[in-house]
């Protein structure tokens, strides 16, 4: 038993979680809504939102298959009656149907978030809502403007620019048919002892560094932690922002 609890206390990544608290200190809690989690990954939104919420149906929608295996393991420990697990990129769902539709960190890696986002309103009832986070354009500025330095290119101006503004993640819900606003906007720090140590963590290899080789290069990528070295301590800004979006 006590082992079980082990396994499963880390239940999220890092990354993760200042996004996930934006939109849990803001979504409507009530008895017996249908919530849809969109992007859900390995679910700690899904997990969360069918606890916090009394009698509430949740759906987990993912691709994923991996992530969705390891959220049916938490669902199963948790002895959780109340979600539905859908490994998919579409919401095949009757529209109207949902209450409430979250995503955190999806908006970033759908292929197509308009298309996305049409298909939230239609499975969305009049009156029902999408909250969403998402990480924002001045996104790690600081190593950005280091790589600037070491080799400037257009590539990497179009990378950085690619991240989402406040104004266009808006302009993309009111296209989808929503009212749209921002709920909160924070900013949090991911600190590294140099260079060496960024470019080595983990999870900056698994969500980060392809992106960075693709535009540059490995040869232009070690000029850059060492620079990065031998100015010491780096510490990236992120910009979080959670949007609200209605039906009306
Ligand atoms: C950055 S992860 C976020 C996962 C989780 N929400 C979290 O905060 O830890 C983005 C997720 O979106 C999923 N995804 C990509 N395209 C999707 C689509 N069209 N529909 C639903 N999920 C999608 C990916 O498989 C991935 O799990």
């Amino acid at each position: 038993m006590e082992d079980q609890v082990a396994d499963n206390y880390d239940e999220l990544p890092l990354w993760s979680a200042p996004f996930g608290q934006l939109i849990l200190e803001h979504v409507p809690l009530k008895r017996g809504q249908t919530i849809v989690d969109l992007g859900a990954g390995t679910g700690f939104l899904t997990v969360e939102l069918a606890q916090r919420s009394a009698a509430a149906r949740v759906i987990a929608v993912d691709p994923w298959a991996g992530a969705m295996q390891v959220l049916q393991r938490k669902v199963d420990y948790l002895r959780l009656t109340n979600v539905e697990l859908v490994i998919a990129s579409q919401l095949d769902l009757p529209s109207d149907s949902v209450d409430l539709v979250v995503s955190n960190l999806g908006i970033n890696n759908f292929d197509n978030p308009a298309t996305v986002l049409q298909e939230c309103y239609r499975v969305l009832r009049p009156g029902g809502r999408l909250l969403l986070s998402t990480n924002l354009a001045g996104h790690m500025a600081e190593f950005y403007a280091v790589f600037r330095e070491v080799r400037p290119s257009e590539a990497l101006d179009e990378h950085v620019a690619h991240r989402a503004t406040v104004d266009g993640t808006l302009d993309l819900l009111q296209q989808a048919g929503f009212t749209a606003s921002v709920l909160a906007q924070t900013t949090f720090k991911m600190r590294f002892a140099d260079g060496t140590a960024l470019l080595s963590h983990y999870f900056i290899r698994l969500g980060f560094l392809d992106g960075w080789l693709a535009i540059a290069g490995q040869e232009a990528l070690d000029a850059v932690e060492q620079e990065l070295n031998r100015r010491g301590e780096v510490s990236l800004t992120v910009p979080a922002a959670c949007f609200e979006a209605v039906k009306d």
